[in-house]
């Protein structure tokens, strides 16, 4: 039977999940010993970097919890062996992305890291353990993951729970400190149940027993897509309405304001954007969308990857628009973006809206200039590589794939929002960051060439001043007929 009180916690995925989680618990629960580890050697080097700036992570507040906690009871590491052979609770926190390949290619998770690591800690392990589903998965995964464990095992018990993560990017810190829930599942026998206690007692160092909710474990990694395909749902909603908008006259901003009011519909999440990115939404709808057909309910399955469409729709719909404005092409013309990263305050791109509008207006040919307050230049010229070859969505055109050289040729990364809008035809506004707003707008204005184009997909300048300098500003949702 396992032991109320925890004193070694390991986690395998030094990520975006992983780091700040760990180092968060390592932070409110000084008498566990927490190690992180990962198989990626540099990774580990940038969370061990003495200059707290080289994280490899950028999250507002993770900086502090580092300082804290790394070198008295966090521990970032590369020997995997050795931290799963010490913890008593080990998470998985690995990344499960779309499968690229073979069966259920395009929709279902890729669980093969999972799956590899369920593979080293049955070899590893001494004792007995709790292992614990950090990733995103599939449901039944758990399912998967006790087979490996008892097959491969040397006569140790293990027990699997199902610990989603709600944390959201750019948030990461706050969210951790004062979540609106924790969910644990685990099995409904006396050994699981004293498992998933163990867990419930680690997070009980700051989280109120009350907001801890123990459920199954299938409940528990469904809620988790569940959760996902709800937000993603509000923002394909809101974002199906602003197309409607900008035809009849009508603001989504007011919409939203107005339908946000109601205290059944609740006000967040439902602000129009060029369309949601980031590493969740649109794999775990997949994800969704694949499960339901395995389990013949294509009905469902159609409801939820409709809201996948609708996204794809509202970012070609930006593109498009640029385009149409700008006399039907922008061949040669020099479009600038603010903003890179899938949302404000994080430095991660992956499945940014920025990167398909940027492949559509290069199928084009035209030149952009990006400027981004937190993403690495190498960073953006890898996803757009990426892409290339990578290219999913309902309303891409399957485009000409381009090389890095010609992609080099036609796309430069400016150090400061100045340099990079320099004699544009038009800027296109990728991401809510702040500091957007508080720019020399005249100035800016003055360096471009005429007409001064600005497409906002976020929502976030002051159209009212922007006009009024002499921009003209197509802000997403804002209808132009009045
Ligand atoms: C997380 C979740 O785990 C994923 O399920 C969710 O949907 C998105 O968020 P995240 O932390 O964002 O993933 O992924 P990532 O930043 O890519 O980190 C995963 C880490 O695991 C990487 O550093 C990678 O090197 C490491 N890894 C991967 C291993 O250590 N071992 C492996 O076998 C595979
Ligand atoms: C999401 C979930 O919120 C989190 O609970 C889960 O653990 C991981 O997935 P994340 O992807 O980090 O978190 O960010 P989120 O704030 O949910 O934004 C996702 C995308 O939706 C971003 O591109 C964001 O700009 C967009 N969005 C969000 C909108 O366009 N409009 C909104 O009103 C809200």
């Amino acid at each position: 039977m396992y032991k109320k009180e925890v004193r070694n916690i390991c986690c395998i995925g030094a990520g975006y999940v992983g780091g700040p989680t760990m180092a968060v618990i390592a932070e409110k629960c000084p008498q566990i010993k927490v190690t992180v580890v990962d198989v990626n050697e540099k990774r580990i080097a940038d969370w061990n970097d003495e200059n707290l700036d080289k994280l490899p992570i950028y999250e507002p507040g993770l900086k502090g919890v580092v300082a804290t906690a790394r070198g008295r009871n966090l521990f970032f590491s590369t020997d995997i062996d050795n931290a799963i052979r010490e913890a008593e609770i080990i998470f998985i926190s690995v990344n499960t992305p779309t499968k690229t390949y073979g069966v259920g290619k395009g929709m279902a998770a890729d669980l093969k890291f999972v799956e590899l690591c369920a593979r080293q800690i049955a070899q590893v392990a001494e004792n007995d353990k709790i292992i614990v589903e950090k990733s995103t998965l599939p449901v039944r995964t758990a399912n998967a993951i006790r087979t490996i464990l008892k097959a491969t095992g040397n006569n140790v018990d293990f027990q699997v729970l199902s610990n989603p993560e709600f944390l959201a990017e750019g948030t990461a810190v706050a969210d951790l400190h004062n979540p609106d829930r924790i969910l644990i599942g685990g099995n409904q026998d006396e050994a699981g149940l004293a498992a998933v206690e163990c867990l419930v007692n680690v997070y009980n160092n700051w989280v109120s027993r009350d907001k801890i909710i123990t459920t199954n474990v299938w409940s528990s990694e469904l809620s988790k897509l569940t959760a996902n395909a709800f937000l993603a749902q509000r923002v394909s909603s809101i974002n199906s309405i602003s197309a409607l908008c900008e035809k009849t006259g009508a603001d989504v901003e007011e919409v939203a304001n107005a339908i946000g009011r109601d205290s059944r519909i609740g006000a967040k999440f439902l602000k129009s954007s060029v369309g949601f990115g980031g590493s969740c939404f649109q794999k775990d709808i997949l994800n969704l969308v694949y499960l339901c057909n395995h389990f013949n309910l294509p009905e469902v399955a159609e409801y939820w990857l409709q809201v996948v469409k609708m996204n794809d729709f509202q970012k070609h719909r930006f593109a498009k628009n640029i385009i149409d404005t700008l006399f039907n092409t922008v061949s040669g013309k020099k479009i600038a973006f603010l903003g890179w990263a899938f949302k404000k305050d994080t430095n991660d791109t992956r499945e940014t809206a920025a990167m398909y509008v940027a492949d559509e207006l290069l199928q084009d040919k035209a030149e952009i200039h990006i400027y981004d307050p937190k993403v690495a230049e190498k960073q953006i010229y890898k996803d757009l590589e990426y892409l290339q070859t990578h290219r999913v969505g309902h309303f891409v055109e399957q485009g000409e794939n381009m090389s890095i050289a010609e992609i080099k040729q036609l796309v430069k990364v400016h150090k400061t929002p100045y340099d990079a809008t320099k004699n544009a035809h038009a800027i296109a506004i990728l991401t809510e960051w702040n500091e957007f707003k508080s720019y020399d707008w005249q100035k800016i204005y003055a360096n471009m060439l005429k007409p001064a184009f600005l497409f906002d997909g976020r929502n976030i300048t002051d159209e009212n001043l922007l006009t009024k300098i002499g921009f003209e500003v197509y802000s997403i949702g804002k209808g132009k007929l009045l």
